[in-house]
């Protein structure tokens, strides 16, 4: 059955002793797309992934994968779903291939022999593939990991913190491959620590902040929560009243000043605003200018600003 929500979950509840780890998750992420979870550490995202791969059983709360519910039909979650966690999954004592044809033979897919060989050259593991896996750096285990997990095409795939610690190719690859998977259909949950990850995959974004969604929203909703910084530094203290009363109008933000710098500061919700014209109002209203800037938000800013900075961390 195909549904509009590859993973739809009400009111998620997981409580580990004294810790309540999720408190209410509700998530949509639409059939074919890439959802972001994003969190400081402690927030619950693994223990999230953790409960939508049917490794841990939620205390309350409901959730539907792949048209399926979580609980009562775990075994055709199951079926559905790929998942490769914080901490890998491959045997070390075999080799890439060994360890992707085993895969292939349990999950009784087609031709494991070709299927293996399909994934090792996807993942730039061709040469390595007859090496004992134990001998992989921790970015090529990490590939083989994520192979394991395509093995069976995967409706939904579950990655969490795919890239953490991995040099710049080996993200590259890891980023292709996630949006090849999605050309071809699959659904993605990836959490991630990396903004920029987020940023370049994800269609929506959930932040999660103690074990709740705080905030959904495509990367660019998000951003526009923020607004674009913008700063004018004046040469004389004299013009700082006429160089805020343009930001004034041009922002329709209540500016903030920096007598210090004769700067003047205001937080724009207006993403048409640029610096040519900026300078320009400023300009034609006769203000003698240092500098001016237009700071775009970044998922950096989203995060410190709709997280709660002071949470219990995860050690
Ligand atoms: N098995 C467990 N036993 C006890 N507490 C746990 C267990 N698993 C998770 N927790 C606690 O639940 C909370 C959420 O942890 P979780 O691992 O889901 O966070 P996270 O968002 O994945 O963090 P990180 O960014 O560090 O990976 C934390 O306070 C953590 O200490
Ligand atoms: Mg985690």
């Amino acid at each position: 059955m195909t549904s509009t929500y590859a993973v739809l979950s009400e009111g998620l509840e997981k409580r580990f002793g004294a810790v309540h780890a999720l408190r209410g998750l509700d998530l949509a992420v639409a059939t074919g797309t890439v959802c972001g979870i994003l969190g400081p550490n402690g927030a619950g995202k693994t223990t999230a992934v953790r409960l939508l791969t049917t490794l841990l059983r939620p205390d309350a709360g409901s959730a539907r994968i792949a048209g399926h519910d979580l609980v009562r039909e775990a075994a055709a979650v199951r079926r559905k779903i790929g998942v490769t966690g914080q901490y890998a999954s491959v045997d070390g004592d075999l080799t890439g291939r060994e360890n992707l044809r085993l895969f292939a033979r349990l999950h009784r897919v087609r031709g494991p022999a070709e299927r293996a060989g399909e994934l090792l050259d996807r993942f730039g593991l061709a040469e390595a593939a007859n090496r004992a896996a134990s001998t992989y750096s921790g970015g090529m285990r990490r590939r083989l990991d994520l192979a394991a997990s395509l093995i069976r095409r995967p409706e939904v795939l579950f990655l969490d913190e795919p890239t953490t610690g991995l040099d710049p190719a080996s993200r590259n690859l890891i980023w292709s491959a996630v949006r090849d998977l999605t050309a071809e259909g699959t659904t993605v949950l990836l959490t991630t620590q990396y903004l920029e990850e987020a940023d370049q995959l994800a269609h929506d974004i959930a932040l999660v902040d103690r074990g709740r969604v705080a905030h959904t929203g495509s990367p660019a909703q998000l951003k526009s929560l923020i607004g674009t910084h913008v700063e004018v530094v004046v040469a004389d203290a004299d013009v700082l009243a006429k160089a805020a009363a343009v930001l004034d109008r041009l922002t329709g933000a209540q500016p903030s000043f920096d007598h210090e710098r004769n700067a003047v500061g205001a937080v724009s919700r207006d993403s048409t605003l640029t610096l040519p014209r900026l300078v320009r109002e400023l300009d034609a209203a006769g203000v003698p200018l240092l500098d001016a800037s237009l700071r775009p938000p970044t998922l950096d800013d989203v995060f410190l600003q709709l997280t709660d900075d002071h949470q219990e961390r995860a050690a």
